[in-house]
């Protein structure tokens, strides 16, 4: 991408594109970087569903989920669908900052110093008024906003403050429930295309309301090709798969979605002046490493870590992972997907270098850049 449409798509300020500029050319990091901005905490807000959930369903509905979960990294369960760390997780850790709390744990002790994770596993866009949609998340951050400001106001300490707000990543990666949801009320490929924009329109207004809250830099993930999730190939009539064997329909509303969500994207850059937005095809990413597994050290991209059955996807929605009877592969085994539906750590962490190299990104802002500017 060249500077001229990085100018162009998103009314980047001056100082922001010399900045940008600044950093590509590797100057020393002292001229670039304005000392005063040096050493604060990074603030994330997430908001979506069990890609990033990072305990909230457990803290929130007393949902218990079990070892194997977290066997890897954390050695306990921490209410993350995964054997160890997810994308969110390894994000936080490249700018050397603590992992999110989720919201609603009421017993970590945290003052959200460095932001509060909102999303929430089986989280969709629609319908709006249940929780844990996109919209009752936003709604919480509003709470949450103006409770952590309220206190400030009354001298409580290590809280964000207004311009805590104001320079915190809000980052969004949901949609993938509300297209599975479409197609397992088993309305058609077409049926479920007609509902794609009202997705991406809760999206939109999500960015618009956080916005208008203050927020000015986004970070938006796409949606990933939920047709090659061993639960899903395991539940669906097997036809039309594409030569990787995902399902060919699954992953053409992945692609509708996304397409519109760029559109979106590019829209509220015009609209938004003074916002970031940075659209992340995190699609291709997860499926370069359903294709070419092999490439990036893994085998079986289909078939599941944790689960039962055996090939070819060893899934039994009867007996998944952490139920009674459930098998587990050996740690550190070079498997994609860990439990039917959510990635392992080892590609979640692919999946986060991948997202850290900007070359899925537009525009092309580097993640950390955003904490410093
Ligand atoms: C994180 O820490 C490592 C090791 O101390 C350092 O090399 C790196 O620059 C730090 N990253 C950020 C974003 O501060
Ligand atoms: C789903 O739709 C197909 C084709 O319209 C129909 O044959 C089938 O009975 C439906 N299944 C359910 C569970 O409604
Ligand atoms: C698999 O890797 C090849 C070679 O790098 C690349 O051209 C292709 O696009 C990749 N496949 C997918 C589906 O990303």
């Amino acid at each position: 991408m060249s500077y001229h449409s990085i100018i162009c798509s998103c009314n980047f300020n001056l100082f922001f594109l010399l900045s940008l500029i600044l950093y590509y050319l590797s100057i020393p990091a002292a001229f670039a970087i304005p000392k005063t901005q040096i050493g604060k905490t990074p603030v994330i807000f997430v908001f979506g569903d069990s890609n990033s959930d990072t305990g909230g369903l457990a803290a929130g509905l007393g949902f218990r989920i079990n070892l194997p979960n977290g066997r890897t990294f954390f050695h306990r369960s921490t209410g993350r669908l995964s054997d160890g760390r997810l994308v969110i997780d390894f994000l936080c850790q490249s700018l050397n900052s603590s992992l999110l709390t989720p919201y609603l744990d009421a017993l970590s002790g945290s003052t959200f110093a460095n932001g509060a994770n909102f999303a929430i596993v089986g989280s969709s866009t629609l319908p709006k008024y249940v929780p844990f949609s996109l919209n009752i998340q936003v709604m919480q951050f509003v709470h949450f906003k103006a409770r952590t400001l309220e206190l400030v106001s009354t001298g409580k300490r290590n809280l964000i403050n207004d311009q805590g707000f104001r320079d915190a990543l809000y980052l969004i990666d949901i949609g993938q429930n509300d297209i599975a949801d479409s197609f397992s009320k088993n309305l058609s490929y077409v049926e479920v295309t007609k509902k794609i924009p009202d997705f991406v329109t809760e999206i939109e207004n999500a960015i618009k309301t956080l916005y208008n809250q203050g927020a000015r830099k986004f970070w938006v993930h796409n949606t990933g090709p939920l047709g090659c999730l061993p639960k899903i190939l395991s539940l669906s009539p097997k036809k039309n798969l594409d030569s990787f064997g995902c399902l060919s329909s699954y992953n053409a509303a992945a692609r509708l979605f996304n397409e519109e969500l760029f559109h979106v994207s590019q829209k509220l850059r015009i609209q938004l002046t003074d916002a970031t937005i940075v659209y992340v095809d995190v699609h291709s990413i997860k499926y370069d490493l359903i294709a070419n597994a092999t490439k990036y050290g893994f085998s079986n991209p289909l078939m599941v870590c944790c689960g039962s059955g055996g090939p070819p996807y060893n899934y039994d929605v009867r007996v998944t992972c952490g139920q009674p009877g459930y098998q587990v592969c050996e740690e550190g085994s070079p498997h994609v997907n860990w439990d039917g539906i959510h990635h392992t750590e080892a590609a979640n962490k692919m999946i986060a270098s991948r997202i850290l190299s900007t070359a899925y990104s537009n525009p092309r802002v580097p993640f950390d850049f955003l904490f410093r500017h």
